[in-house]
């Protein structure tokens, strides 16, 4: 092959240097010299014990002070024992930092996060400085609940549904995608269903994956009508097992919840070894701005009939209680429960109960005292009292609502208002 470029040298042989004994004797000595010097400095006057000493303390100092920090740590983690906690990265768990260090935002992925309860939450995430994923499929979602943060290079948005799986690189998933209120999630029972399940199982392969920690909003329907009052999570509920048809999903919806919640479990014990860390919420009900009008919850239902001067409809008696938590305090508790290190479940909601009849007189209050009362008859399998016991929660991550119901309500109001008046023009 003709050779294009003349190479020098190529061909030539090329002396090897070495170099003479003398000069690596010399430079061998010289080493030598210079290393004993520094050792004989090191040796005198103890400045070797000072080396290690000081060595140890700072060891002990970065060892120590995440529990220091975090007396929680040494509390037990409730019935899930304590051997299936998982290191994770302080970034991670929201620890304290070491002095002077601070946290590295995180990438978080928030399924549903269109809807009312994941709204609020991108909302606080952004505002801490993390970036932010959300995955929806807006089946009760709206883009205008998130539409505030297009403009934010830390946020966004992919249509998806979970039911399908989904690659994506982050620390953190709370996964929040599946229809909470009764009209939505009996619309297609079977598609709730899977989003419950499907979608569950294929977000808990993620975060296996990639190990990201995981947090699971589960529901207060897992106790049924419950005989226990109020609520703890060791609670096992009174749930009627049998489904009737045209109720199937509202039937049904506590046993998913318990299979996902399983799954969940499950999921951690097999996966002990990927770094597969888990947290679960029982959320109780919550109202806020965002939620949907005409959703079916007591709260949108009675704010949007007294908004269009409607009266406000009671199934039942109305002496059937129920425990209110505006969304704020929702999110503060989610976001606690995911950097605690306690796996839960724990029960998230606001302890203040009250009758329906009582919720009605408080919206007649806020909106319309002349508003009417209609009653109409309850549907079957309605719990009678709804109550979270939270000491688990106060104790063990630091939380507890702070937002009464005559505080939150108005806010909730002046959503609706608007949202109602935006509708008719
Ligand atoms: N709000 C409450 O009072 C309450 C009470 C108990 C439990 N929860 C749970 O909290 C979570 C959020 O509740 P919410 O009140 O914000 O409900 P929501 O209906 O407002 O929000 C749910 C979000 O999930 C999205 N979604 C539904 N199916 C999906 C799918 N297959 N793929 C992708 N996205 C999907 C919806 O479009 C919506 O944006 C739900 O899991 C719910 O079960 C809420």
């Amino acid at each position: 092959m003709k050779q294009l470029h003349k190479l020098p040298g190529l061909g030539q042989q090329q002396p090897i240097r070495t170099h003479s004994p003398t000069y690596t004797v010399t430079a061998a000595r010289q080493h030598n010299s210079r290393s004993s010097a520094a050792a004989s400095y090191l040796l005198r006057e103890q400045r070797l014990l000072f080396v290690l000493v000081g060595a140890a303390l700072a060891s002990c100092f970065f060892l120590l002070q995440p529990y220091l920090s975090s007396s929680d740590r040494l509390l037990p983690t409730s019935d899930v024992p304590h051997r299936d906690l998982l290191p994770v990265s302080a970034a991670s768990a929201g620890r304290r930092m070491p002095v002077g260090l601070r946290r590295p935002p995180l990438r978080i992925v928030v399924t549903g996060g269109a809807g009312f309860v994941g709204s609020h939450l991108v909302d606080k995430l952004l505002a801490r400085g993390d970036s932010v994923i959300v995955i929806d499929n807006f089946f009760t979602g709206r883009k205008e609940n998130v539409v505030h943060h297009f403009h934010n290079p830390r946020f966004e948005l992919i249509r998806h549904d979970v039911v399908e799986p989904i690659l994506l690189e982050v620390d953190q998933i709370y996964h929040l995608a599946c229809p909470a209120s009764p009209v939505h999630y009996k619309y297609n029972p079977i598609k709730t269903i899977k989003t419950n399940v499907m979608g569950t199982l294929n977000m808990l392969g993620l975060a296996k994956r990639i190990g990201a920690r995981f947090l699971l909003t589960s529901t207060s329907e897992i106790y049924g009508d419950p005989l226990e009052h109020p609520q703890k999570e060791t609670y096992w509920g009174n749930v009627n097992p049998i489904v009737h048809l045209g109720r199937v999903c509202l039937a049904c919806l506590p046993t998913v919840s318990e299979v996902i919640v399983t799954l969940c479990l499950l999921h951690g014990q097999v996966r002990k070894s990927s770094h597969f860390q888990l947290r679960i919420a029982r959320i109780f009900n919550t109202y806020g701005p965002r939620m949907c009008i005409d959703d079916g919850r007591v709260v949108s239902n009675f704010v949007a009939q007294a908004l269009r001067r409607q009266p406000l409809t009671v199934y039942g008696d109305g002496k059937q209680t129920r425990s209110f938590q505006y969304v704020s305090d929702l999110v503060d508790g989610l976001v606690a429960l995911m950097e605690s290190e306690h796996i839960g479940p724990f029960n998230l909601g606001n302890p203040g109960e009250f009758t329906m009849l009582e919720l009605a007189e408080v919206v007649k209050e806020t909106i319309d005292s002349t508003a009417a009362i209609e009653f109409k008859p309850n549907t079957a399998d309605d719990p009678h009292m709804r109550k979270p016991d939270i000491t688990k929660a106060k104790e063990l991550l630091n939380w507890e609502p702070k937002i009464s119901l005559r505080e939150g309500l108005p806010r909730m109001v002046t959503n609706f208002r608007q949202r109602i008046l935006d509708a008719q023009s």
